[in-house]
């Protein structure tokens, strides 16, 4: 099998201009300024206290972007300075240390690259595992080197799971639903999924893509950045830049939320770009979805003779296969009747 197109190793054996596979034909750049509109922002602790102006600012947040930040959640910041630096140094490794996880044929885990059916390769290396349930992980993808690689991610994984079905539970609150409503439609638990992202940095950042537009398939998505700026929303037609915030999470409703809801809430699309020449940036986003054989489709509480169901049901292991083999596309694969 071929080696992974590594973007770390093109940069490190020194490069002036972007391999063609990787220039962007055109590149949107209607990027709201930012005094325009930023993220909400969602204190946990609040939530926590039950506190009622709290609960309705997430439902406004869910309603209207999809997207908020969470601050005052907690999880050590220790922990996320940690889990930081265990990526750092695996993705600092040499390339031929990082092979040793790449990719096998036939698996999305280990480090590589995701959407090859793509014409133009985003600028972005990538470590994806499988993480809950414990069932579900396969060692041999988990790099050994930094030594703490894995016992990082095994408590990292644990505390943003706490924290995901905290938020699915007050998420289903602001729908006037039980807290265990969203939580229960998943299935037995939650799958968790980690994809961690290394964008190096690029002697012609504004010719590149970090990350093509998507929307993400799970069900909620809780994101770590560094300090480095990239993540941007899409609202109203512009790119909204979000802030980088080391502390804080990036939380966004997925497409299974979406389909539950029956498009009461919105899975948002969101790019990373790549903003400077000289610094890297790192990300992690955590998935939380649907159990691989769980059935979604609109939920009975959200379907009724003025608005009948809008969107396919199939298994969540059913969607996540075809996103994965499709070109990250905005929304392209959410498969919507109307
Ligand atoms: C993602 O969409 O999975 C991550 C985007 C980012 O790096 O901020
Ligand atoms: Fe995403």
């Amino acid at each position: 099998s071929q080696p992974p197109i590594s973007v770390q190793a093109l940069v490190q054996n020194g490069l002036e201009e972007v391999p063609s596979r990787f220039l962007q034909r055109s590149l949107d750049s209607r990027v709201s300024a930012p005094f325009e509109e930023s993220l909400p922002i969602i204190d946990h602790g609040k939530l926590l206290r039950n506190d009622p102006s709290e609960l309705a600012k997430l439902g406004a947040a869910c309603a209207e972007w999809g997207f908020f930040q969470v601050v005052n959640h907690d999880i050590p910041i220790s922990l996320l300075e940690r889990v930081r630096k265990a990526a750092r140094q695996f993705f600092h490794l040499s390339h031929e240390e990082k092979l040793e996880f790449a990719i096998k044929p036939g698996s999305c885990e280990g480090y590589g690259r995701h959407f090859l059916a793509s014409d133009v390769l985003d600028w972005v290396d990538l470590l994806y595992h499988q993480l809950l349930p414990i069932s579900t992980r396969n060692l041999s993808s988990w790099p050994t080197k930094p030594e703490s690689y894995r016992t990082v991610l095994h408590e990292y994984s644990n505390e943003v799971h706490g924290l995901a079905k905290c938020l699915l539970g007050k998420i289903s609150e602001t729908l006037g639903l039980e807290s265990d409503f969203l939580e229960k439609k998943f299935g037995e638990c939650i799958y968790q999924t980690i994809r961690v992202n290394h964008y190096p940095p690029c002697p012609q950042p504004d010719r590149v893509m970090g990350l093509s537009p998507h929307s993400d398939p799970g069900g909620i998505t809780i994101l770590l950045q560094d300090d480095v700026e990239g993540l941007q929303v899409r609202k109203n037609g512009k790119w909204v830049q979000v802030q980088a915030d080391p502390e804080a999470f990036v939380v966004n409703l997925a497409d299974q939320i979406e389909i539950i809801t029956n498009g009461l809430y919105k899975s948002v699309e969101h790019r990373a770009v790549v903003k400077t020449e000289s610094k890297e940036r790192i990300s992690l986003a955590m998935f939380h979805s649907p159990l691989p054989d769980t059935l979604v489709s609109p939920a009975a509480n959200f379907v009724n003779p003025r608005q009948p169901s809008r969107y396919t049901s199939m298994t969540f292991g059913q969607y996540r296969s075809s996103f994965l083999n499709k070109e990250l596309r905005g929304k392209n694969h959410v498969k919507s009747m109307l």
